[in-house]
């Protein structure tokens, strides 16, 4: 069935359009009132993401709200350490709590993993159909995922931290086990992508959120590998990678089947043309605390990074929106870029 509005993915496959299409990671979450109110009402975040009605009423606020050109579906990088046997809970202000952890061999043993894992998440991809549904044929929906490393992260850490030293010195100090551990997670997530590309996304994130903590040589041998291995198995639909702090592998990315690379905020547009070239697709990547200027502010920096960029350019931020943005501004941001027109 034809989307109405295909900027996204004209852009991913290298089009040329008339403006960046816009969407916002973290789009669908607690910028919105309507959220906050659904989320009090059902005690919870995890309530909402298990619940594909819900969920797909969440995904779906932002596109009626902002008018963004993507609906990003709804869910969370950690219903794969759940799917694989690791339970989590949502601390509210805190983030992610494992209470479990992998510690050893037994540990990594004991883990579901690729289809057997990725069943459990039927809530999922059936609010993956009904968000297909709801958002009938308006616009493209993104499905995501963690990069394996960034999974890594959470189930050995248990935790949020600023330097995932638990999760760190397991790679290096039982770097065979890490990389069992790595291979689950990767077989996991190839099979839950696939399942979610049948439910109805039409193009998928990987997220690498914790990138900026390895070294580059580490970053080679334990995260973009894994990366590469999703990229490799998945040929359905357009796939964005989204390493955040990783610029030393910018160009390591440009080698893999992946159309689109994400952008976090502290590379320069003219940084990241020169090593990836002007026909590569990017993502991103205004600072998300530019929101919380001014609107004439927000619209001069919102031009000057798309006239930075040029085409092939999605328009985003370089990581997620904070939840204390204020909405209007969100606005100016999506409005400025609608209303953008290349010149050429
Ligand atoms: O709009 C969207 O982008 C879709 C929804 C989405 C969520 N999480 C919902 C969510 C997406 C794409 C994610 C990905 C995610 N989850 C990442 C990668 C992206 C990134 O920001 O780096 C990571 C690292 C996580 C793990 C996670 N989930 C953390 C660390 C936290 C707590 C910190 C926080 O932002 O509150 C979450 C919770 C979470 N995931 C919320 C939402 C809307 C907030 C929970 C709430 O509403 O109480």
């Amino acid at each position: 069935m034809k989307l109405k509005n295909d900027l996204l993915l004209r852009v991913a496959k290298g089009e040329r359009t008339e403006r960046p299409p816009v969407w916002l990671m973290r789009q669908a979450g607690r910028i919105l009132p309507q959220y906050r109110a659904l989320r009090a009402e059902v005690a919870g975040f995890k309530a909402l993401v298990s619940n594909p009605d819900l969920a797909a009423e969440v995904t779906i606020q932002p596109v009626d709200e902002l008018g963004v050109d993507a609906a990003i579906i709804f869910s969370d990088i950690l219903v794969i350490p759940e799917a694989m046997g690791l339970d989590y809970e949502m601390v509210e202000k805190r983030g992610p709590l494992f209470p479990e952890t992998i510690k050893d061999a037994k540990d990594v043993a004991q883990l579901n993993h690729g289809a057997n894992a990725a069943e459990h998440l039927e809530y999922v991809y059936e609010a993956i159909k009904r968000t297909k549904t709801g958002l009938n044929n308006r616009i493209p929906l993104i499905g995501f995922a963690g990069a394996p490393w960034t999974i890594f992260a959470y189930m050995v850490e248990g935790s949020g931290s600023k330097t995932f030293s638990k999760a760190k010195k397991l790679l290096y100090q039982e770097p065979v086990l890490a990389h069992q551990l790595l291979q689950k997670i990767t077989d996991t997530t190839i099979a839950y992508l696939k399942e979610k590309i049948k439910a109805g996304v039409d193009i998928v994130q990987i997220f690498d959120s914790w990138a900026s903590l390895l070294s580059p040589a580490q970053y080679q041998e334990f995260a973009a590998p894994y990366i590469k291995a999703i990229c490799d198995s998945i040929d359905e639909v357009p796939k964005i990678i989204f390493a955040r702090g990783a610029h030393h592998s910018l160009a390591a990315f440009s080698t893999y089947p992946a159309q689109v690379i994400g952008l976090d905020w502290n590379i320069r547009p003219v940084d990241a043309r020169k090593i990836l070239g002007e026909n590569q697709v990017v993502q991103g990547n205004l600072d998300p605390c530019a929101l919380y200027g001014s609107a004439a502010d927000i619209q001069a920096n919102t031009t000057g990074l798309l006239n930075q960029f040029g085409r092939h350019h999605i328009a985003n931020l370089g990581h997620g929106v904070y939840p204390d943005t204020p909405l209007d501004n969100v606005k100016v941001f999506v409005d400025t870029v609608k209303s953008f027109r290349y010149e050429d």
